[in-house]
């Protein structure tokens, strides 16, 4: 069985989905600080299997040994975190209490469970500001640009300490680049809790009416047109990295760090582009100055995930935005009808915006 933390999260969602397609047994823990059990129907709807679901936290000791004295756990896909940039800058604390804290707490409840086989979503952010592109993991990181980012850092240097103090450690740092997209049935992608700070979602919600106009933010970066390049993967491509991570991992000694992005940039001014042509709808947007800690350009070198996992992103930018705004669509009608009903009472309506606002 396979515990995956922040499984009801956007990507644990699909990494949970991937592992029941591929006859796994899956439990996950998550606190629902930024998701919901309707991830659960949706992942047992389209995954014609259940996962067990625990609500509970990975920094909390008591909780994880329990969780692994009940099921019969045989390796880890650690998903569950705080992911905002912005918001990690004015509550650092939390993140690394959550981030590094929740990390070190799991692995000392695996070591203690004789569970030693892991797999941490990991991110480009660890690269910072690299001057070299593509970024392959030979990169040197260190500089992240923000608090989050240095959370992610500070728990890959934990997990390696960790591997290199003992053989049994078999570990796999995944550093994501942009994950996008949606289940390609529509019915399971991402909802955002709070105003996105990543474009795609951001988009998403100005396409959908949401809101008023898309922020870009920086048109001078030295980019094929002033704004900022994105290597962006689709999640189903990454949750099925982590399959293959995991068969790479398994039996397995160390640690094992493989990027998970196309190897393609995209600019925002492409990204938008490459929406209206796709979805049809456009998108009004203003730019705004630069964003502290955000870099110019960012894209990956996959090719060590090609050579060793044989894996390699499957779906294009188009596949991305269609199967995002076909999500994006399926959430706005679950909240439309409400809100455009002529005898609702002030009340719902109100109601209704703020779960609109809340999607
Ligand atoms: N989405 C991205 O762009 C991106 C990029 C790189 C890396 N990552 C990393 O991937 C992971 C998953 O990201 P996501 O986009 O699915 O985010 P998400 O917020 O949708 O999912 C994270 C899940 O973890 C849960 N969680 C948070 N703190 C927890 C805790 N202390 N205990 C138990 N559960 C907790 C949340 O409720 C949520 O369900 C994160 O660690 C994130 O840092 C994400």
């Amino acid at each position: 069985m396979i515990l995956v933390t922040g499984g009801t999260g956007y990507i644990g969602a699909q990494v949970v989905l991937q592992l029941l397609g591929h006859g796994q047994t899956v439990v996950i823990l998550d606190n629902l600080c930024n998701s919901s059990r309707t991830s659960l129907e949706r992942i047992a709807r389209l995954g014609g299997r259940r996962a067990r679901f625990v609500l509970g936290d990975v920094r909390n000791r008591a909780q994880l040994d329990a969780l692994f004295a009940d099921f019969p756990i045989t390796a880890v896909i650690h998903c569950a975190g705080l992911k905002a940039v912005g918001e990690s800058v004015r509550e650092p604390l939390r993140y690394y209490d959550s981030n590094v804290g929740g990390s070190i707490t799991l692995c000392q409840a695996m070591a203690a469970a004789g569970v030693f086989t892991l797999i941490f979503s990991s991110s480009a952010t660890v690269y910072g500001d690299s001057p070299r592109m593509p970024i392959d993991e030979r990169c040197a990181t260190g500089l992240p640009t923000n608090p989050y980012g240095f959370s992610k850092l500070m728990a890959e240097n934990v997990m390696t300490s960790l591997a290199a103090s003992d053989a049994r450690w078999s570990v796999g740092l995944l550093r994501y680049f942009n994950p996008i997209g949606a289940h390609d049935s529509g019915e399971l992608g991402e909802a955002p809790a709070q105003i996105p700070n990543n474009l795609l979602p951001y988009l998403l919600q100005v396409a959908s009416g949401q809101r008023d106009v898309l922020h870009v933010y920086g048109n001078d970066y030295a980019t094929v047109d002033g704004t900022g390049v994105r290597d962006y993967v689709h999640v189903m491509d990454l949750a099925e990295g982590h399959w293959l991570a995991l068969q790479a991992l398994m039996g397995g000694s160390g640690v094992q760090v493989w990027n998970l992005g196309t190897g393609q940039g995209y600019s925002v001014l492409q990204v938008v582009d490459a929406f209206t042509r796709t979805c049809g709808v456009s998108v009004p947007l203003v730019f705004e100055p630069r964003r502290a800690g955000d870099v110019a350009q960012c894209w990956a070198d996959p090719d060590k995930a090609r050579r060793e996992l044989g894996w390699q992103a499957r779906r294009t930018l188009d596949d991305m935005l269609r199967d995002a705004w076909r999500w994006e669509c399926r959430l706005a009608a679950q909240h439309r009808p409400i809100l455009y009903t002529p005898r609702i009472t002030p009340v719902a309506v109100a109601q209704a915006a703020s779960e609109l606002a809340a999607v």
